[in-house]
């Protein structure tokens, strides 16, 4: 069995006086896709901001091949290979799809290689090399989520944490991006996933993670959890 890569043990973490997350803990294995699903308000997008060192945990810690990272700033954690793709993509509307592109390998592990990972993206994503002088913001949703994927990829991440990727998207553009994701993850990157698709997601996830109201309530592989009735009935609409 491969390593581990990421652990969360007992993180706690919310905002102000509000508590999010209830000592919740997790991890990812080296190479594997970890899903992690949950309603509205659950807590999945604070826990991939306490991953990627947006917030910080009040308690509990956050270990990177075993050593803990809860003191790492956000762009530390990107030069150790975390690479956050945010919910809502958050692209630079205005910046050319080649600018938004660069803009992703700000970090001096990636920077050197800058324009040969560049190229990678477009074989990758056909589409953006066709768009490569377009501004970002003029481009359909599918095409802003593609881009705000391969810009997580420019970071040239070991660990790529993907907030609701499919949201707002056509079945169709749905589709290619799991294959992408499943692409992404041949190439040897580890993933976790955020998502409300959840019938696609436990196709491509090895372990899933059931958040709700801030505490893990359910985790395990994904086939048990596809045959999970408190999942089938509460998120895959079966009974
Ligand atoms: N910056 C903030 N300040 C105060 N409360 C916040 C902040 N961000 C999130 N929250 C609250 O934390 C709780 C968890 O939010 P979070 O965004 O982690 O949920 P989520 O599981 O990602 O939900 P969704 O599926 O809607 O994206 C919610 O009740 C939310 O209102
Ligand atoms: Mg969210």
């Amino acid at each position: 069995m491969s390593a581990t890569l990421l652990e969360l043990r007992a993180v706690t973490a919310g905002y102000g006086d509000v508590v999010v997350l209830h000592e919740i803990s997790f991890s990812a294995r080296e190479g594997s896709v970890t899903a992690l699903i949950g309603s509205n308000g659950a807590g999945k997008t604070t826990t991939m901001r306490c991953v990627a060192g947006l917030l910080r945990p009040d308690n509990g810690t956050i270990a990177w091949r075993g050593g803990v990272i809860n003191a790492l700033s956000a762009s530390e954690r990107v030069e150790l290979g975390i690479s956050l793709v945010p919910e809502g993509r958050l692209i630079f509307p205005d910046f050319t799809v080649e600018e938004n592109l660069s803009i992703g390998a700000f970090n001096p592990r990636a920077k050197p290689n800058r324009n040969r990972r560049r190229d990678e993206m477009y074989g990758l994503f056909p589409r953006l090399r066709e768009r490569r002088g377009q501004h970002a913001g003029t481009m359909s949703g599918g095409e802003q989520q593609m881009l705000a994927l391969a810009r997580g990829l420019m970071a040239e991440p070991k660990l790529l944490l993907l907030d609701e990727p499919s949201l707002g998207l056509a079945p169709s553009i749905i589709s290619q991006l799991f294959d992408i994701v499943d692409t992404v993850r041949r190439m040897g990157v580890t993933i976790v996933i955020v998502e409300q698709n959840v019938h696609r997601t436990l196709q491509i996830a090895d372990y899933v993670y059931v958040l709700e109201n801030g505490q893990i309530v359910i985790h395990g592989d994904a086939q048990s959890c596809a045959e999970n009735p408190n999942i089938k009935q509460a998120y895959l609409g079966l009974y």
